[in-house]
């Protein structure tokens, strides 16, 4: 049971900040020591925008997970990070697992789950309610689920919290008896406390050994289940990550018991993606990922300088054409400083550009087949190729150093056009396709003190827009 208090942790982060490496991102909500993961209880409340996400402040290993806490108005300027909850009580000794928040009675309430571990490695999972006091800080409450039901495991976690048809829900990560991942669906009853419904039924029943992270959204009158399957073999371009994020849409019956949905549909087609969380705010749905991936540290040479991991961009989800369509909020079209473009119909262009940018190309394609854009770091280059007959995107990060390699593919509609945005901080890009019908999120290494050159060369001449905004 490790934990520090805020005003040691203010002064390690201010003894740390100025120390930042090239890799430390410029505009993604990342911490300068320790490990971070999963977004938690995200909300939007009196004006601001509250953001918890797993942090172990000691080391960049999984373990001491505490509930990291920043505010913001504008997700440009944060707070600095206290630490809201630790896992210093008998319920949560190995962890103050991921979880949601609410408001009630103008006060933001918080459930996640204690994990626990005893002497021989055996899980039990609590589900703790935590209240915001007065001054800002966390009380925890009280444990108001105690145990998983019979025939699932105790792997039962991550509690998210949803309103549908006036009724308050939680629905929980779980796994079967039979090692099969699952949800698990909770209503709130008149005296506060949890009622099990059950299994929330959905077509999926041998999807993945275990459903991390669900969430439960009402969007443009479409029921979306967002979860994360662990276990999932890979099958062609889909489900290359160790661990996937995806959704499923359809329509939930009155008594939220059976999802009648579409395919499974991955969220993001990185290398760098998990456990999203999603909230709403006045008038929009905001999603926040964790840009890493379980299990796979070694990958991350950040590790070597004593921090891990980032969250992705806050990006804004619709649900139209029967797609989940995500993009970046406009407030961070704020960030942008100076503005260059370019207009050109050669099949080869190139020009340098800063090292934190965004870069917004919109190509005619009628008339090519291919077209490769290249983000050279010296001898390195990041790769993003286009096929026009496969309809199909390419990052290929083979010829990067530094990090881990390989190759992610995936489809985007583009007959006459192809309108890309690609977002590059100092060691994490995220690309949106089509105005938000795909994003993609990795990271990248580059060496020290290299200026990215950009390069779009395509088999045929092609007309092109190009407009790149410095961002810091
Ligand atoms: C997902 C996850 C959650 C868990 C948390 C622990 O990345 O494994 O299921 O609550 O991370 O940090």
């Amino acid at each position: 049971m490790k934990t520090i208090d805020n005003n040691k942790l203010k002064r390690l982060w201010h003894s740390t900040i100025n120390k930042k490496d090239t890799w430390h991102n410029a505009f993604h909500l990342e911490m300068p020591f320790g490990l971070i993961n999963d977004p938690n209880g995200l909300n939007y409340f009196q004006g601001e925008y509250h953001l918890f996400y797993q942090w172990n402040p000691f080391s960049c290993e999984h373990l001491h997970k505490h509930w990291g806490y920043v505010k913001t108005t504008d997700f440009i300027n944060y707070s600095l990070p206290q630490l809201a909850l630790a896992p210093i009580d008998e319920f949560d000794k190995n962890g103050c697992y991921s979880g949601s928040s609410y408001i009630k009675d103008n006060i933001l309430h918080l459930i996640y789950t204690g994990n626990v571990k005893d002497d021989n490695d055996s899980r039990s999972s609590y589900q703790i309610l935590a209240k915001q006091l007065p001054d800002g800080t966390f009380i925890k409450e009280k444990i108001i689920i105690a145990h998983q039901p019979e025939n699932y495991t105790a792997h039962f976690r991550d509690p998210y919290f949803f309103l549908k048809n006036n009724h308050n829900y939680l629905i929980l990560g779980a796994q079967r008896q039979n090692l099969t991942g699952c949800t698990l669906i909770y209503q709130q009853q008149s005296d506060d406390s949890w009622q099990l419904c059950g299994e929330l039924k959905t077509s999926y029943n041998n999807l993945g050994y275990m459903w991390e992270c669900p969430n439960l959204l009402t969007l443009n009158n479409t029921d979306i289940l967002l979860f994360c399957p662990q276990g999932l073999e890979s099958k062609g371009h889909q489900y290359n990550n160790l661990y996937q994020s995806g959704y499923i849409a359809g329509k939930l019956d009155d008594n939220v018991q059976n999802l009648r949905h579409g395919k499974f549909t991955e969220l993001d087609n990185g290398f760098d993606f998990y456990a999203p969380q999603a909230f709403h705010d006045d008038e929009r749905t905001i999603l926040l990922g964790w840009v890493g991936m379980p299990e796979k540290e070694t990958d991350y040479p950040t590790i070597n300088n004593g921090w891990l991991y980032s969250l992705t961009m806050p990006r804004q989800l619709e649900y139209k054409n029967n797609h989940l369509y995500q993009y970046p909020i406009d407030e961070l079209k704020k960030l942008r400083k100076k503005e260059i473009s370019y207009t050109d119909s050669s099949n080869n262009f190139s020009c340098i550009i800063p090292a934190t940018c965004e870069v917004h190309i919109e190509l005619n394609t009628a008339s090519i087949k291919t077209s490769v854009i290249t983000l050279g770091f010296n001898k390195d280059a990041l790769i993003i190729s286009y096929d026009k007959a496969a309809q199909e995107i390419c990052i290929d990060r083979s010829n990067m150093s530094l990090g881990a390699k390989g190759q992610r593919s995936f489809t985007v509609p583009s007959e006459d056009k192809l309108i890309l945005d690609l977002f590059i901080d100092k060691s994490i890009m995220e690309l949106y396709c089509q105005e938000g019908y795909a994003a993609a999120t990795w990271t990248y290494y580059p060496q020290k003190g290299t200026s990215p050159i950009f390069q779009i060369a395509s088999d045929q001449a092609a007309d092109m827009l190009i407009n790149i905004y410095e961002l810091g």
